[in-house]
């Protein structure tokens, strides 16, 4: 007989149950119901609905514009596809900054709206206090580090974050800040990869890196990115495990021309009563 048993949640402790084993956390990026079903069966761990939804699916610039409504939309219907990964939303810019009870009524509401099982924010030591706030009331907090795409103004563009001594050591220091203050994992993106090393030896929750080497706990990429369907961007680290844009172009243009000549639909697509 089948087994028809459910498949058992992975929770914040999974996660660095994981890093103890040595085990890689496979993250990806996720918007809808319709990926995040294909994605929880086929394994994938944790499904990070990321502010980049802005740039990606509604093709804005940046992630600066994304309302707390949006991916509380987002968040809701990944949740409504998923099974057996745990949900992460990435809280958006001015949602978490202000003050500690503004994060934690943010955030609550995330949680209580969405269903998802955590929420991720960007920055170190200034954020630390926020990040301790949230954890005490019982909300699990994913850390941003290196490139964090909330202050690409301050940081001059998206660049590799960490190259010069001081910045590499701020951001060793920001990362055990994060742990100290209860974080379960922390994002690492556009960072050298002996920095993220480092980082992770010394840290006993699971870092993620995105362009931040092989050293990291686990990998996360956005999917948009990964499938080759997001052809307006590209970057060192981006890996296409499959070329979806060119094959969405070539499926439309096939429909186009059988509707234009009348081969679609045939007899086998139409009622004869
Ligand atoms: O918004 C996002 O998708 C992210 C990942 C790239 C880490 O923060």
């Amino acid at each position: 007989m089948a087994d028809t048993a459910a498949p058992k949640p992975v929770t914040v402790l999974d996660l660095v149950a994981m890093k103890q084993r040595g085990e890689r956390i496979v993250v990806l990026t996720c918007y809808d119901a319709l990926f995040a079903r294909l994605l929880d069966a086929v394994g994938v761990d944790v499904l990070l609905v990321g502010d980049s939804v802005n740039q990606v699916l509604a093709g804005e610039e940046t992630t600066l514009s994304a309302t707390l409504e949006q991916m509380i939309y987002h968040t809701r219907i990944v949740r409504r596809g998923t099974a057996r990964a745990l949900v992460v939303c990435d809280l958006p810019f001015l949602t978490y900054q202000i003050s500690p009870a503004d994060a934690i009524r943010n955030a609550g509401r995330v949680l209580q709206e969405t269903g998802c099982h955590a929420v991720k924010l960007e920055g170190g030591a200034p954020v630390a206090a926020t990040v301790r706030a949230l954890v005490d009331v019982g909300i699990p907090v994913m850390g941003h580090l290196g490139l964090t795409p909330q202050s690409v103004h301050a940081l001059g563009g998206y660049r590799v974050q960490g190259r010069d001594e001081r910045t590499a050591e701020r951001l060793k220091a920001e990362a055990k800040a994060l742990e100290e203050a209860g974080a379960f994992a922390i994002v690492l993106e556009l960072i050298p990869a002996p920095l993220a090393s480092q980082i992770t030896k010394a840290l006993t929750i699971p870092t993620i890196g995105i362009g931040a080497g092989p050293a990291c706990d686990g990998q996360v990429l956005a999917l948009p990115d990964m499938l080759g369907l997001n052809d307006r961007f590209s970057a060192k680290f981006v890996k296409h495990y499959a070329a979806l844009a060119e094959d969405v172009r070539e499926a439309v243009r096939l429909y186009a021309a059988e509707v234009r000549e009348g081969r679609y639909p045939g007899p086998e697509h139409s009622f004869p009563k």
